[in-house]
This record gives structure tokens, sequence and C-alpha cells, in this order.
């Protein structure tokens, strides 16, 4: 009965995730989801009474394998928002499969939130976007050409994905990054599947094509939550040069120890824009 905005698209299976969710929080009434990505699991530390749901009690949420990521729902408040934080993601590179955060983020549709906010470590290919920066998305290009929505029958899987970053809520993301003193960058984001790192030749290609940043996640929960209805916001943290732009070796504990020294700005400023966000 407390169900709004059901996704089009409920089967029984996710059904279950999000009855759970309900079960055990039925005074929740989240409306924003959000992802955490590499380095920005923080945030966790300002959600006002936090509730936990592991995804190992919830079907069909992965666990992931990567440092970093915390395999948990946490529901709170964040600000003027009750926000429910998924403080990892499933990547394309564990599996082979970019449906993995298909349960996850229409369970949380399904609960009622009408946004994602996302978050990702990323590597720059933009000079002007130097290690240390902070990133908006404004659209993206998907040059793994996995999709999480190949199998899905009916006509809404032929979803635009014109606006696919919702230019309104960047809108009051740049905003609350000018009153903060916060340098915050604007750019497409490009997705290489991974786990390995770019080449220094693709790093060239996704330059000419227009990137400005380079990442292993975001664009499948993006493309599933543009065909829940949902609107989205992301935001990359810049770890690095891509490939060849620089004399840095590449590797995941760079990333880690690199998004740990901005973490703090990154997630004040997560804080502030999510806590505040006009929907
Ligand atoms: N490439 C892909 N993913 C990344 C990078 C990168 O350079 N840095 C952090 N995540």
């Amino acid at each position: 009965a407390q169900l709004r905005a059901r996704s089009p698209k409920a089967s029984t299976f996710m059904t279950t995730a999000t009855e759970i969710l309900q079960q055990r929080l039925p005074a929740a009434r989240p409306r924003i989801g959000m992802i955490l990505g590499s380095g920005w699991s923080s945030v966790i530390d300002a959600i006002e009474n936090p509730q936990r749901v592991a995804y190992a009690d919830l079907p069909g949420f992965p666990q992931s394998s990567v440092a970093g990521h915390v395999s948990d729902v946490v529901v709170g408040r964040l600000g003027r928002h009750e926000v429910a934080v998924m403080g990892g993601r499933k990547h394309t590179y564990e599996t082979g499969r970019a449906d993995a955060m298909k349960i996850p983020i229409r369970a949380l549709r399904e609960w009622g939130c009408d946004v994602l906010v996302q978050t990702n470590a990323a590597g720059s290919v933009d000079a002007n976007i130097p290690p240390g920066s902070l990133m908006a998305i404004s659209d993206h290009i998907n040059f793994s050409q996995h999709s999480p929505l190949i199998g899905e029958m009916g006509n809404e899987r032929f979803v635009s994905m014109t606006n696919a970053y919702d230019i309104g809520l960047r809108q009051q993301a740049h905003e609350h990054a000018g009153s903060m003193g916060v340098d915050l960058f604007e750019g497409v984001y490009a997705w290489f599947v991974g786990p390995q790192f770019e080449t220094p030749a693709e790093i060239r290609m996704a330059m000419g094509a227009g990137a400005n940043a380079v990442g292993m996640s975001t664009v499948p929960e993006t493309i599933l939550a543009r065909h829940a209805g949902m609107q989205v916001l992301a935001f990359s943290l810049i770890t690095n040069m891509g490939a060849g732009l620089s004399s840095e070796t590449l590797s995941h504990a760079h990333t880690l120890s690199q998004a740990q020294a901005s973490a703090k700005r990154a997630t004040s400023f997560l804080a502030r824009v999510v806590g505040q966000l006009a929907i």
C-alpha cells in the first residue's frame, strides 16, 4: 500500500527485496537512492539515525568483491531527505554481466526513490581536470557497448539517454559547489568495462571522442535508473590522469589512496548537495 511510483517492470523476484526492506524498516520512506563508489564510503558517517540492511539479506543484491565497497543498504536522514545508501556496487567486470545492479535499482525505485545519486572514482583524460578534482557527469560514452537491458521486453527498453544526467539536479550541485567554494568540474564519463586499466591508445581514443574522464562503473546503473523512471545525478572523484598522461603507475591501491586524500571534501560536498536537493 505504501508503494508510490511502482516500476512498471515489477517482478515477483525484485518485490521480495522491496518487501524485506519495507518489513525491516516499516517507517522508512526514502526518496533518494545513492550508490557509493571507491573513496566515497564516508558519506555514510553523515547519515543521522542510520539503519542497516545487509545485501546478504536482500535477494538479488550482489556483494561487491572490490576493496573499499560496503555491502549494506544504509537508510537514514541526510539534511532534508531520507536516503537509502548502497555502500557498494557490483561491477560488470566482476561477472561479465552488465545487469548486476538491476534488482537493487528497481527495488529502490519500488520503495519510492525518485532520484539515484551515484559516485565513482575515475581517471581524467582532460588536462584541465587534475587528480583530486570533483566532476559532475554531464553525459557518458558507453565504450563497452554492454547493456543491462539486454533481454528486456516491451517498448520501454528503448529508453532515451538524452539528458540522462538531469540538468536541473546538476545545476543545483553547481550552486552548492559555488557557495561552498568547491571547484566542481563537469564532463563526459567514458565507461570501459575493466578490470584492467585502459591502454594509452584507448585513453587517446577517449580524448578524441570527447570524454573528460574514464572509469569502470556507473553507466549500467544510469541506464537501469532511466529505464525505471528515476532521475540521475552522478559525481566522479578524479584519482589519477588516464594511462599515458602522467608518469604514475595505475593500481587500485593508488586509486584508493588518492580517493582517501580527497574523501573529506568530496563527502561533505555530497552530503550538502543531496541533503539540500530540491526534488
Ligand atoms: N581508468 C578507469 N577507471 C578508473 C581510473 C582509470 O584511470 N581511475 C579510477 N578508476
